[in-house]
């Protein structure tokens, strides 16, 4: 009876033992045969190293850090009030996007009544002021046509347009609502009474047209559409399209003869 009790205690013994040696004997082999890389998985990270890591800015480029997917999976700018933003086929404005300080200019306008489009940004409007007070001391003659648009009145023109025309054709010339610089109040279109006040491309043939080309970045304001980058703009050829940008990439974008699109994508 006793040795029997002594065997059982025995056993017990041994049991735990080798149950024990068997579990450590398993991790030394999970060791051997885990790679170098697994290895350093649980070694313990100090605070501070793995707070380097965590905080390291990422490098957005800054047309993508200014995009935003709405609901309905639209594309919309996130700064639409910066005087940089960039609007076009694939960077739409909030449809209720309305600027906070428009102006009417004082300038020339081939009409009186006091409609939206005579409106632009208050800075957008006192350069385009300065721009045509040197226009007329160099003789020259220029009118301005049309400025701000709210999205309905864009959503007005280009339905028209698509109806005259069809929606692909209206839209080398006629930009969606949403995606119009106009509804930005940094973009107005100037005409001439050389090709009766009208919006062609003749424009460029006359001396008000030139004029533009040779003084417009002076002023801080890119010709936005030009010949030759239809692919990139998405837009053709409108040699009366301004759009305020400000004297220093003005003058960056007509040196270097590119759109908005390039100079954001390989300067900024
Ligand atoms: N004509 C330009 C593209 C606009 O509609 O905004
Ligand atoms: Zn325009």
């Amino acid at each position: 009876m006793k040795r029997r009790l002594v065997i059982i205690i025995l056993s017990i013994f041994l049991v735990i033992y080798f149950t024990n040696l068997y579990a450590k004997g398993q991790t030394v082999i999970a060791d051997w045969l885990s790679t170098p890389e697994e290895q350093t998985v649980n070694v313990p990270v100090e605070k501070g190293d793995s707070d380097l890591v965590e905080d390291k800015p990422e490098q957005i480029p800054y047309l993508e850090s200014t995009l935003e997917v709405a609901v309905g999976g639209k594309v919309v700018v996130n700064n639409p009030g910066d005087l940089l933003v960039l609007v076009n086929k694939k960077r739409n404005l909030p449809s209720d996007y309305v600027p906070e300080d428009l102006v009417i200019p004082n300038v020339l306008f081939p009409f009186k009544e006091k409609l939206e489009k005579k409106y632009l940004r208050k800075e957008a409007a006192l350069a385009l002021e300065q721009l045509f007070q040197r226009a007329s001391q160099d003789n020259v003659k220029l009118y301005a046509l049309s400025g701000y648009r709210s999205y309905k009145r864009q959503e007005e023109i280009f339905n028209y347009k698509a109806q005259q025309r069809g929606e692909e054709v209206a839209n080398k010339t006629s930009a969606r609502p949403g995606q119009s610089e106009h509804q930005t109040g940094l973009a107005m279109d100037v005409t001439s009474s050389g090709v009766n006040y009208k919006l062609v491309e003749s424009f460029r043939e006359t001396i008000e047209g030139q004029w533009l080309v040779g003084h417009a970045a002076d002023f801080g304001f890119v010709i936005r559409y030009p010949q030759g980058k239809e692919e990139i703009t998405g837009y053709s050829y409108e040699p009366w399209h301004l759009r305020y940008v400000g004297k220093e990439i003005a003058g960056k974008v007509n040196t270097l003869g590119i759109t908005l699109e390039e100079y954001f994508r390989d300067y900024m």
